[in-house]
């Protein structure tokens, strides 16, 4: 899904992404270990421009998904990610996930406002009512910043993912309309 809108959030915005927002610092970013250790698909291979591109073609052209880029006042480029996908309008669920990979943004509310835009356009522009977002046990940022958005934890799922080889806990946090 492409939708023709814009979400404000203090200090830049999000609006979906398209081919051409694609930019180095964003095929650089999803390589970097600091960025990606806890991002499974994206480090599952090397990406590329041409991946990244494909990546954001699969979710305009998928009714399932909407990849927002974000944006701060201070950059020209976009400096991080939230996708909206698996989106269910039989149960009205779907799942969340979010990635600034540009570091020099972590800690300053980006992600947080980030996240809390897109779950409220979720609910009150698709109808949802469950939006989720699992998070790697070790990812305490990742974890914070959802709770900070207005999530709540809904369950855990031990021993099924592993990381870094190892089998761990990923904690699924819920948004509830
Ligand atoms: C996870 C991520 C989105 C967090 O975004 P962020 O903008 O740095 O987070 P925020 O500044 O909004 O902080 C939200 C909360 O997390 C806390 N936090 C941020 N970084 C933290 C860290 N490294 N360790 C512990 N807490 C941290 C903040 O203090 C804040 O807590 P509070 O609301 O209780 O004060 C960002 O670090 C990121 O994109 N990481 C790489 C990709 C990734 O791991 N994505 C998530 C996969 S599930």
């Amino acid at each position: 899904m492409t939708p023709e809108v814009s979400l404000s959030i203090d200090g830049g915005f999000l609006r979906p992404l398209v081919e051409t927002d694609v930019h180095q610092g964003y095929v650089d970013g999803l390589n970097d270990p600091q960025v990606n250790r806890y991002l499974d698909g994206v480090k599952a291979s090397v990406q590329t421009a041409q991946s990244v591109c494909d990546f954001v073609t699969a979710d305009r052209r998928s009714p399932s998904s909407v990849l927002w880029g974000i944006w701060t006042h201070e950059s020209a480029r976009h400096v991080g990610t939230v996708r909206l996908h698996g989106v269910e309008h039989r149960h009205g669920t779907a799942h969340i996930g979010i990635c600034l990979f540009e570091p020099r943004c972590w800690g300053r509310g980006l992600g947080a406002a980030a996240i809390g835009v897109v779950t409220r356009w979720a609910i009150d522009a698709l109808g949802l009512r469950w939006i989720e977002a699992g998070a790697y046990e070790a990812n305490v940022a990742s974890q914070r910043a959802f709770l900070s958005a207005g999530y709540a934890w809904a369950f855990d799922i031990p021993g099924k993912y592993l990381l870094e080889g190892a089998p761990t806990t990923v904690k699924v946090y819920a948004a509830r309309a």
